[in-house]
């Protein structure tokens, strides 16, 4: 569902406008500001000591900056940075390839980490340790394997399905960071910076309605941004407040709280069809006719969040705060049992 206006997921004909609003060093980055942090005493010790640094992970929902962050480190580091993702990399002679090319302290960037294969795996680890890549050369019997020495680079490694990863791989990153939904400080902040680097007119309470509605992700808050940009330039007066914004997004049918149709289609499944649950991740993805995967990395981060839904060992149920929203009354279950059973 990439054409959700609010999905979090990158779209390939945002390439050059969303580049132009991503922070380039930690300076320019806004919130996460614990994962800041931390990685500024790393990359400050790892500098002082001229080594590279040590390999990272990033985990969390999509959109909320994971690429961003590894190309901001890489920059903070003063090396290049070699971007790839899980599922691309098939033979252990595309990793070979990419590893050879990288120099004295490069990044490596690995996004959908948890979608490397066992076997291109079991040729990273060993060039994670060591910095050694075994290559094997020749066949059958006359088979034999050297070992290449490689420069030593760091890993940072991505994920939204940290719980999918093998153990041994997890191990091997010598930090690993959670990024979070940014805070409603955070993404007014951020919403007022592209503004700016777009030179669109706003005020305070456009950015706020805007930074509201845009789930705590920073890539929804600039897609909208540029969508109520449109509207205000052919409806309105060209600028951006509140009453414009509120009209834009109630035309894009993004709700006060950042939910679309499709979120609301979950939620209205959950309830009507299945008496608010629990019902299992499998039975709800048929039922609306949607990957489960997808349920679960992109509709559900945001729903568990605003405590819309719980995951229970029995599955799905949506909370009175999903009825509340969607005016649906409300019947607590366990309160009627009580009442009826004693
Ligand atoms: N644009 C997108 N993400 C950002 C962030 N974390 N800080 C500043 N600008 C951003």
């Amino acid at each position: 569902m990439s054409d959700r206006v609010i999905s979090p997921t990158s779209r390939p004909e945002e390439g050059a406008g969303e580049q132009s609003l991503r922070p380039r060093s930690l300076a320019e980055y806004i919130g996460q500001e614990q994962v800041v942090d931390s990685l500024r005493v790393f990359i400050e010790a790892a500098r002082a000591r001229r080594e590279a640094l040590d390999h990272i992970l990033l985990y969390g929902p999509p959109g909320l900056g994971k690429t961003t962050l590894a190309n901001v480190i890489a920059v903070e580091m003063g090396v290049s940075i070699k971007v790839t993702s899980g599922p691309v990399i098939e033979r252990p002679g595309d990793l070979a390839a990419i590893l050879t090319n990288l120099r004295e302290g490069d990044v490596l960037f690995i996004d959908e980490v948890h979608r490397l294969s066992r076997i291109i795996e079991e040729v990273l680890y060993p060039t994670m340790e060591d910095y050694a890549l075994d290559v094997v050369i020749g066949k059958g019997p006359a088979a034999r394997s050297i070992r290449l020495k490689l420069p030593r680079f760091t890993l940072i490694g991505a994920t939204t399905r940290i719980a999918l990863m093998t153990s041994p791989l997890r191990d091997r990153f010598g930090a690993t960071f959670r990024l979070d939904f940014y805070s409603m400080e955070a993404m007014k902040l951020i919403v007022a910076r592209s503004a700016e680097i777009l030179q669109i007119g706003i005020d305070e309470s456009g950015v706020e309605e805007i930074a509201l509605r845009a789930r705590g992700t920073p890539r929804v808050a600039n897609r909208l941004l540029r969508r109520v940009r449109d509207y205000a330039q052919v409806r309105g007066a060209g600028h951006i407040d509140q009453p414009t914004a509120m009209e834009a997004l109630r035309m894009l049918e993004v709700d006060e709280l950042g939910l679309d149709n499709a979120d609301r289609r979950l939620l209205i499944s959950l309830i009507d069809k299945f008496d608010g649950g629990p019902v299992g991740l499998d039975t709800l993805s048929a039922s609306m006719s949607e990957d489960a995967d997808t349920i679960m990395d992109v509709y559900e981060p945001y729903l568990l969040q605003l405590g819309f839904i719980d995951r229970t060992p029995r599955g799905r149920v949506a909370t009175r705060r999903a009825y509340e929203h969607l005016s649906r009354p409300f019947v607590d279950k366990q309160d009627l049992q009580k009442s009826l059973f004693g």
